[in-house]
């Protein structure tokens, strides 16, 4: 069966350790001859070129810059090529920003809000309408949305960041409305996760995040998931049977015996 897996902001963080294991998965997992494996990133990755080639994985990486509309466009135009005809499709929207955090009130960088919108919503949302077109035949599609907590309670600091992965779990609903049987789409916190986004948290001020030592805590006491780990269970829940039934998900719901 020719199956695509698709996976969105690769170069580091939870979608470097997606990419990874996904490239890396055991030929028992996937069949390799037939299974197209996608990275979107701003720049090409060497080191995940070398070791697609160690296990004889298919990889197609597309260099996009998410903050750039036409980027957007052109990364669909690929995609749609790339999904055309696959008989299984996967697609994880991982790439994300937390910038900008500020009080409401100095909320006043235009740029870095249309940006984080673009990167947080607007492009997966372009981009799953391309992969749900080119593959309208197709029966076993599986998109995951990478949402987060902030979604789903506020945290002052966070209106832009609430905000986007709040209409994340909204357009998940509706996208699920619209495709109903013919695609299982879900959104799904990934927990709290040692990597970039957790570093520039710690960086901020506490005058713009007030919640700041929480995060300095998790730190502190080593309550932080590994990347690698999230990944694995993300991995897992995007395969289980189970997948679709819940659309608003979070991955600490999720028990798995292996
Ligand atoms: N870490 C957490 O605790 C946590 C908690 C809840 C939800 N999440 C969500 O999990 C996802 C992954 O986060 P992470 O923690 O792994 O963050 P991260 O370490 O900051 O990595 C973010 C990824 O998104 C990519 N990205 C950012 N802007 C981009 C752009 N303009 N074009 C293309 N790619 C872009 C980055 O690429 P570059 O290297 O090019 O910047 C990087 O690969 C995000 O959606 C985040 O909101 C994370």
């Amino acid at each position: 069966m020719k199956k695509i897996i698709i996976l969105t902001g690769t170069s580091r963080g939870l979608g470097a350790a997606l990419a990874e294991q996904v490239v890396r998965a055991p030929t028992e997992a996937r069949d390799l001859a037939t299974t197209h494996i996608v990275t979107l990133a701003r720049q090409h990755s060497e080191a995940l070129e070398r070791l697609a080639q160690a296990h004889d994985t298919k990889l197609t990486q597309i260099v996009a810059d998410l903050n750039d509309p036409a980027a957007i466009v052109e990364a669909g135009k690929q995609l749609y090529a790339l999904t055309t005809g696959v008989e299984c499709v996967r697609m994880i929207h991982n790439a994300g920003v937390v910038t900008p955090i500020a009080q409401s009130r100095d909320l006043t960088d235009l740029l870095a809000i249309n940006q984080a919108f673009q990167i947080n919503i607007t492009a997966p949302i372009y981009l799953t309408a391309q992969v749900l077109s080119a593959s309208a035949q197709t029966a076993d599609r599986r998109i995951m949305l990478i949402s987060s907590g902030a979604g789903r309670s506020p945290s002052s600091g966070w209106g832009v960041y609430c905000a986007t992965k709040a209409a994340m779990d909204r357009y998940a609903e509706c996208a699920q409305l619209d495709e109903g049987a013919r695609a299982r789409i879900v959104s799904m916190a990934p927990g709290v996760v040692d990597t970039g986004m957790q570093e520039t948290i710690r960086a901020t001020p506490k005058s713009a995040l007030p919640s700041l030592e929480r995060f300095v805590d998790f730190h502190q006491n080593k309550q932080l998931a590994s990347p690698e780990d999230v990944a694995r269970r993300l991995l897992l829940a995007l395969e289980s049977d189970d997948f679709g039934k819940i659309t608003i998900d979070d991955i600490r719901q999720h028990t798995f015996t292996s």
